[in-house]
């Protein structure tokens, strides 16, 4: 049994421990972690206390995978509800579709009960507002019919806010599940989807072989199909170890676009774990949590 998430997971990562180590389902077990983070103010990048997109509207993304049948569950651009890992669950168990997005997706979740959950604090507004003002120099911006596309290249950038809460596990019945949830880019353009909820991208998982997830930047793991990519290097044969530095070549030889950092977390079937940091400048954490393991631990992801 393992579980493995990003250092965002702190509000949530010892109810997963505890669950996984009583037996239950390991999707259940990171879902209801992963809730915890959501409902977290102090959680900046996920569910509640998470940034608005330009026009000032919280826009979340999520998704589930189930390794033992390859189903996932992904919900994008969810307006009103921040629990969009769980939406995503309904998503994998009550349609015949992978993915809902936009208005789609939040009808979705208010069609399942969901109730609308209030998102943007009134902190964050203000620090959203203050920066639109500070980059357009007026001081009422009207932002509904304003271009944004320019915008959008001057805000996100200095802010780097494009972190993300991933949980991965290999449960007692050795299923292995991967689930993400976001609020994306602070100041994204509204409608932008990150790798969260974008199977290959931000996560995938296979319970012959392992599971992989992505924070930071979604624009370069989209791109290089990240997640995927490390779950079908260790199909072929490679150990965990090298399908992760093969993900990061690709990473590495990406060109034009938007550039950053990226954080890779995987698993493989026999419990082998890897975190890196692929270049973002800071220094990144990392929770895990084994069969053996007296509480989960934050670690120091290796950078490169
Ligand atoms: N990795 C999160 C995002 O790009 O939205």
């Amino acid at each position: 049994m393992i579980v493995l998430s990003n250092s965002e997971a702190w509000p949530g990562i010892q109810d997963t421990a505890d669950m996984l180590d009583r037996g239950e389902n390991g999707l259940d077990a990171i879902i209801y972690g992963i809730e915890k983070v959501e409902a977290e103010p102090k959680v900046r990048s996920v569910g509640f206390g998470g940034w608005p997109n330009l026009l000032g509207d919280m826009e979340f993304d999520g998704a589930v995978m189930d390794g033992d049948d390859l189903r996932t569950g992904a919900v994008g651009a969810v307006k009103d509800h921040f629990h969009v890992t769980r939406v995503a669950r309904k998503v994998m168990e009550e349609l015949n579709h992978e993915i809902l997005v936009g208005e789609g997706a939040t009808r979705f979740a208010y069609e399942m009960g969901f109730k609308c959950s209030s998102p943007l604090m009134e902190e964050s507004k203000e620090v959203w507002f203050k920066k639109l003002q500070e980059i357009t120099n007026e001081q009422n911006p009207d932002m509904s019919t304003r271009p944004l596309a320019k915008l959008n290249t001057l805000i996100t950038d200095p802010e780097k806010v494009r972190d993300t809460t991933v949980f991965l596990t290999k449960d007692k019945n050795n299923s292995i599940y991967s689930a993400t949830s976001t609020s994306g880019w602070a100041w994204k353009y509204p409608g932008r989807l990150g790798d969260s909820p974008i199977v290959g991208a931000g996560f995938y998982a296979d319970s012959r072989f392992g599971a992989a997830a992505c924070t930071h930047t979604g624009e370069m793991t989209i791109r290089a199909n990240t997640s995927y990519s490390i779950v079908m290097a260790m199909r072929l044969g490679y150990s965990l170890h090298e399908a992760v530095d093969m993900a990061i070549a690709e990473l590495k030889s990406l060109k034009g676009g938007f550039l950053a950092g990226v954080v890779i977390h995987a698993i493989d079937k026999d419990d082998n774990y890897r975190v890196v940091n692929v270049g973002c400048e800071e220094e990144i954490k990392y929770w895990v949590y084994k069969t053996g393991m007296e509480r989960p631990q934050l670690c120091v992801a290796e950078k490169c």
